[in-house]
């Protein structure tokens, strides 16, 4: 038997021009390379070893929040909706809202190309009940889905608080897009990391089995291997610390040496202990979050959290 189809778009010119954000990144005065291009392949399957760590208690806290709080989603957001996940990454944490929920539709939105496909098919194989589409976008770029233009009413699903990856004025803007999207009368079920002591956070993101390490790196194994470069990404260190002051996680990659690095036509000069800025994680309280929503254009409906208040799950209707 064939497995049913899933509709998929990809934006082009393509998710995100790497060439373009590395040449540009490495060449600003702090140098930056932004996080989304952590996720090829290889990076969105780090990740997902991420998720299963001792020291990451974000993916299985969330799970359990959701969980528990199924039954109040279910009655909140109905039946027959379109739900749209933004950066689905595996998949997994929206199975449990598909049983529960019974959605018409269903939109995956990632900007690992392969990653997105094969979790999509999986679920157009399992859920054959489901309209699966798939969307290859870059969503800090903007919220064009064509996919999902249609009429149903629409819940955006934004888990593992990848919301944090953006500054709060980008958030912001995302918010705002992700409610054009939705459209008046549409929800958005959001997780949000919480602010908490600093152990637990700096713990979190330097894991004793050095898969957040590896994932830092592989940044540089990208530009190693699809731009022209002699970058060497073992001559970098992985350097995490929680930045009280920006409610931050602030991830880095530190040159282990003087050396010069060639990126296409240029190079580059590194200085032993020079970095580049690769991830920032906010962290937000219950009551930050829901004010950044509100001025957002969201009315907050339910928030969730777990009893160590690790965690947060909102749920937001679009007000227009
Ligand atoms: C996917 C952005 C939520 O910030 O915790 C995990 C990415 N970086 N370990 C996070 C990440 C290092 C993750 N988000």
């Amino acid at each position: 038997m064939n497995a049913p189809a899933v509709r998929f778009y990809d934006a082009h010119p393509g998710p995100a021009d790497l060439r373009a954000e590395v040449l540009g990144g490495l060449d600003a005065e702090v140098r930056a390379i932004p996080p989304k291009f952590f996720y090829d392949e290889r990076g969105s399957a780090l990740f997902d070893r991420i998720c299963d760590l001792p020291e990451y208690y974000q993916t299985r806290t969330e799970i359990g929040i959701l969980r528990r709080a199924l039954p109040d989603i279910a009655r909140l957001v109905g039946p027959e909706s379109v739900l749209i996940e933004l950066g689905s990454g595996a998949s997994r944490k929206v199975r449990l809202l598909l049983e529960e929920l019974r959605p018409i539709g269903y939109v995956g939105v990632d900007i690992s190309k392969e990653f997105l496909l094969s979790a999509t098919r999986r679920l157009a194989r399992d859920y054959p009940w489901l309209d699966v589409h798939a969307a290859c976008v870059d969503f800090s770029t903007g919220l064009a889905i064509p996919s999902c233009s249609d009429a149903a009413r629409k819940v955006a699903f934004f888990p593992g608080s990848s919301i944090g990856n953006f500054d709060p004025d980008d958030a912001l803007t995302l918010l705002r897009d992700i409610g054009e999207l939705v459209g008046v009368g549409g929800q958005l079920l959001i997780g949000v990391d919480l602010k908490k002591p600093v152990e637990i956070l700096n713990a979190a993101y330097n894991d004793a089995a050095g898969v957040t390490a590896e994932f830092n790196r592989n940044l540089l194994w990208r530009i190693r291997d699809e731009l022209d470069s002699d970058i060497d990404p073992d001559s970098f260190d992985h350097y995490a610390f929680y930045n009280p002051p920006h409610n931050r996680i602030e991830m880095h990659l530190v040159s282990r040496v003087a050396q010069v690095v060639s990126v296409e036509d240029r190079r580059f000069r590194f200085e032993r202990g020079d970095a580049i800025h690769t991830e920032n994680s906010y962290k937000y309280g219950v009551a930050d979050f829901t004010a950044l929503a509100v001025r957002g254009g969201f009315a907050p409906q339910a928030v969730w959290t777990d009893d160590a208040q690790l965690f947060s799950v909102h749920l937001l209707l679009q007000r227009g």
